[in-house]
C-alpha cells in the first residue's frame, strides 16, 4: 500500500520534473529565437545606466543600420536613458551581441515589425465585414487628399479649403478651416498641425478624427459648439506629405521631409528644427544625414515656409498654436529651444495640468507636462517656439500614445482611445484659449497692423461662394459694411479681356502699319493676355474646392507655354527689324494708341497683382506680369520714337527692348513650365472627387 503510493508521488514528481524541464528548454528556445536568430525586425529597448553605456549606445545607434525610435538623436542619450532602437533583422545578432557584451540589458518591445506594419497598412475598407470606422484607420496620403476634398464639399457650410503651399515634391499642403455657422465680430482662431515627422501616423489620424468630431457634435455637444462659435480652427492634417508618403511605400521609419542639395547624398530635414526659434544651436544639427538636422537656413523648407507665412499673416486672429506628435504621451509648451521660462509659464503650466488630470480621470492615462526643454530635451528650431515668439502665448505640442510599448506603430485598435484623450485635452486648452477675457498683456499682445491694400482688394471679394471654396490665405479683414461695390470683381476679368481685346486689334494694326518692333510685341502681349485672363476666368469658374488647386496649377501651365511662343514670335519680330535696320516712324496716332495702352495696361497689372495677392493665385499674378509687360511695351514704342526724334543715331532701340522683353517672357514661361508641370502631375491624382 505504503510502496504504491510511494511510486505514485514519484511517478507525479517525475512527470512535473519533466513538465518544468520541457517548458524550460521551450523557454530558452524562445529566448534564443527571440535574441538572434530572429528573422525579423524588432524594437528593443535598452535601458542605459552609465555614462560609458551611453556612448556605446550612441555608437551602435549611429554606426548601424538601426533606427533610433526615442530619444530623437544619438546626442540626447545620456546616463539613466531608455533607448528604444528599431534593428533590422540583418542587424539584429551584431547588435545584440554588443548588446551584450557591454552589459547593456534590454527588452524586446517588438517582435515582427513586419507584420504590425503589413496590418496598419492594409485597407480594410475592402472588407465588408471590417467594423472599425474610417476613423479608426490608418489612410494613406492619397485617402487623406480625397478626405480632405469630400469633407470640403460635404460640410461646404463649415469648411473652406485654403490651399498655403507646396511640398518640396510639389505635393498640395491643404489647411481645412472649421468655422460654426454663427457670425461673431473679432473671431479668434486656433491653429492645429498634424504629422510634422512622418512616421507617427497616429498624428495625422488625430487631425481627421478631430475635423470629423467637430463636425458631427457641432450642435450636438457644448463643448464643441461652443469652440467653433467663438472660434475659427485652421487644420493642417499632414504637414510633411512626402516623407508620409514615403513611409508608406519604402520606410516606415522616416522622420524628416524629403528635400535634397548637392551638399550631401543624404535626404531630409526635420521640419521641427526648421524655425526660427533659436534655430540649430544645441540640440539641432547641422549634418544632413542626422535626423534632427535643421537644414540650411531657417523655414529653407517649404514646408516650415508654407506654415510660417500663413500664421503671420493670420497672426492677429491666432492665438492658440497645437502641433501633435507620438509618441510618449506628453503635453508640452515652449520653450525647447532654451531652458528659459516662458512669461506666461505658470499659466501655460496649469492649462496643461488641467488637461493632463482630465486624461487622468476619463482615460486612466498618464500623460506628463511641463515646458519642452526640461520635460523632454533640448530641441530649437520648433514650430511651437517659434509661433510662441511670433505672439501666440498660447502654444503646445501633444506628444500622443502611447509610452512606447508599441511606439510609431501603434495599432488602428489605439486609435481611437489616443484620439479621444488628446481631443479631451484640446477642449480642455481652447475653452481657455476661447474665453473673452479682458486684455491682459500676454493674451492680446500686438495690436493688429492694417494691411490697406489688401484690404481694399479683400472689399471687392466678398462674395465667398464665388470664389469656390478655396480661399485666400491673406484673408479679408475688412469689415462687412464695405461700401465697395461687389459687382466689379465678378465684371473686372471680362472687362480686362474686352479692353485688352482692343488693344490687341489696335496693336496689330499699329505694328503693321508703322513697322514698330514694340508695337508687334505690344500686341502679340494684349493678345496674351486676352488669352490669359480667360485662362484665370476659366480657373475660377467652378466653386469647387478640389479644382482650385489643381485648375491654378493647369492655368499657370498654360501660360507658360503662351509665354514662350509668343516670346518667340516678339524676338523673331525684333531681331528681324534690327538686322533689317527699320527705322521708327512717329505720328500723333501712333504717340496717342501707346500713351492709351500704356496707362491702361499699367493698371490693368496693378489691379491683377493685387487680387492675386489677396487670393494667393500665381495664375493672377502672372497675368498681371503679362499687362506689366502690355503696358512697358507701350510706353517702349512712345520713347524709342522720342528717342529717334532727338538723336537718329539712335534708330536701334525699339528692336532691342523687343528682343530685351521677348527674353524677359521667354525665361518667364521656362520658370512658369518648371515650377508648374510637377504641381499638375502631384494634384492630378488627390482631385478627382467630383
Ligand atoms: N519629439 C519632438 C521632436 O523631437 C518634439 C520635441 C519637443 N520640441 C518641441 N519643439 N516641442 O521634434
Ligand atoms: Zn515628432
Amino acid at each position: 500500500m505504503l510502496t504504491k503510493h510511494l511510486a505514485q508521488v514519484l511517478d507525479t514528481l517525475n512527470m512535473k520534473a519533466l513538465l518544468i524541464w520541457a517548458v524550460l528548454l521551450n523557454f530558452y528556445k524562445l529566448l534564443k529565437t527571440g535574441d538572434c536568430t530572429s528573422k525579423h525586425d524588432q524594437v528593443l529597448s535598452i535601458q542605459v545606466t552609465t555614462h560609458q553605456q551611453a556612448d556605446i549606445m550612441r555608437n551602435i545607434s549611429s554606426q548601424y543600420e538601426t533606427v533610433l525610435w526615442s530619444p530623437a538623436s544619438p546626442e540626447h542619450i545620456g546616463a539613466d536613458t531608455e533607448v528604444h532602437l528599431f534593428v533590422p533583422a540583418n542587424n539584429l545578432g551584431t547588435v545584440t551581441d554588443l548588446l551584450h557584451t557591454h552589459h547593456l540589458t534590454h527588452q524586446v518591445l517588438l517582435d515582427n515589425t513586419e507584420e504590425l506594419i503589413e496590418m496598419q497598412t492594409r485597407n480594410e475598407s475592402a472588407d465588408p465585414r471590417s467594423s472599425t470606422s474610417y476613423y479608426e484607420r490608418y489612410h494613406s496620403l492619397g485617402d487623406i487628399y480625397y478626405w480632405i476634398n469630400k469633407t470640403a464639399q460635404e460640410h461646404s457650410d463649415m469648411v473652406k479649403v485654403i490651399l498655403i503651399g507646396s511640398s518640396y515634391e510639389k505635393r498640395p499642403l491643404y489647411v481645412l478651416k472649421l468655422s460654426g455657422r454663427q457670425e461673431r465680430a473679432e473671431k479668434r482662431a486656433m491653429w492645429i498641425d498634424c504629422g510634422i515627422h512622418a512616421r507617427e501616423w497616429i498624428s495625422p489620424a488625430f487631425c481627421l478624427w478631430f475635423v470629423q468630431y467637430s463636425l458631427n457634435f457641432y450642435n450636438q455637444n457644448n463643448d464643441i459648439t461652443e469652440m467653433l462659435n467663438s472660434m475659427d480652427i485652421y487644420v493642417l492634417p499632414v504637414m510633411n506629405p512626402d516623407g508620409y508618403k514615403y513611409t508608406w511605400t519604402t520606410n516606415r521609419m522616416w522622420r524628416k521631409n524629403r528635400s535634397s542639395s548637392k551638399e550631401s547624398n543624404c535626404v531630409g530635414t526635420d521640419l521641427n528644427r526648421n524655425f526660427d526659434a533659436n534655430w540649430c544651436t544645441k540640440g539641432a544639427s547641422n549634418r544632413p544625414c542626422d535626423e534632427i538636422y535643421c537644414g540650411q537656413f531657417p523655414e529653407s523648407e517649404p514646408e516650415a515656409e508654407a506654415v510660417a507665412n500663413f500664421l503671420r499673416s493670420h497672426k492677429n486672429s491666432v492665438k492658440l498654436y497645437l502641433s501633435i506628435h507620438s509618441y510618449g504621451q506628453m503635453l508640452l509648451f515652449p520653450y525647447s529651444c532654451s531652458n528659459e521660462e516662458v512669461p506666461n509659464h505658470a499659466e501655460l503650466f496649469e492649462l496643461a495640468q488641467e488637461a493632463a488630470m482630465k486624461i487622468r480621470r476619463h482615460y486612466r492615462n498618464n500623460y506628463k507636462y511641463g515646458a519642452s526643454a526640461k520635460t523632454i530635451y533640448l530641441a530649437p528650431g520648433g514650430s511651437d517656439d517659434w509661433a510662441y515668439n511670433l505672439g501666440i502665448h498660447y502654444s503646445f505640442t501633444f506628444e500622443l500614445e502611447d509610452r512606447g510599448r508599441y511606439g510609431f506603430l501603434l495599432p488602428p485598435s489605439f486609435i481611437s482611445k489616443a484620439c479621444n484623450e488628446a481631443l479631451l485635452a484640446v477642449k480642455s486648452i481652447a475653452r481657455r484659449g476661447a474665453s473673452n477675457r479682458p486684455c491682459d498683456e500676454i493674451y492680446c499682445g500686438q495690436f493688429p497692423e492694417s494691411e490697406p491694400e489688401a484690404e481694399a482688394v479683400a472689399n471687392f471679394l466678398r462674395r465667398p461662394q464665388r470664389l469656390g471654396l478655396l480661399e485666400s490665405s491673406h484673408e479679408a479683414k475688412a469689415p462687412r459694411s464695405s461700401k465697395l461695390p461687389q459687382e466689379k470683381h465678378c465684371g473686372s476679368p471680362g472687362f480686362s479681356i474686352f479692353v485688352t481685346l482692343i488693344l490687341a486689334v489696335a496693336a496689330f494694326t499699329v505694328s503693321f502699319m508703322r513697322h514698330s518692333a514694340s508695337a508687334f510685341g505690344f500686341a502679340f502681349d494684349a493678345a496674351l493676355d486676352v488669352l490669359s485672363s480667360i485662362i484665370v476666368v476659366w480657373r475660377y469658374s467652378n466653386a469647387a474646392a478640389v479644382h482650385s488647386a489643381h485648375r491654378e496649377y493647369i492655368s499657370c501651365a498654360i501660360l507658360g507655354v503662351v509665354f514662350i511662343l509668343s516670346s518667340l514670335c516678339i524676338l523673331g519680330k525684333a531681331i528681324h527689324d534690327l538686322a533689317t535696320k527699320l527705322l521708327p516712324e512717329v505720328d500723333d496716332f501712333l504717340f496717342s494708341v501707346s500713351i492709351v495702352s500704356g496707362v491702361v495696361c499699367v493698371i490693368l497689372s496693378v489691379f491683377k497683382f493685387m487680387l492675386g495677392r489677396v487670393l494667393t493665385s500665381r495664375a493672377l499674378i502672372t497675368d498681371g506680369f503679362n499687362s506689366l509687360v502690355g503696358g512697358v511695351m507701350g510706353f517702349s514704342i512712345l520713347i524709342s520714337a522720342e528717342v529717334f526724334k532727338h538723336d537718329p543715331e539712335v534708330w536701334y532701340l525699339d528692336g532691342s527692348i523687343g528682343v530685351l522683353i521677348g527674353l524677359i517672357i521667354l525665361a518667364y514661361g521656362v520658370k512658369l513650365l518648371v515650377d508648374m508641370v510637377p504641381r499638375v502631375r502631384q494634384t492630378r491624382n488627390y482631385e478627382r472627387f467630383e
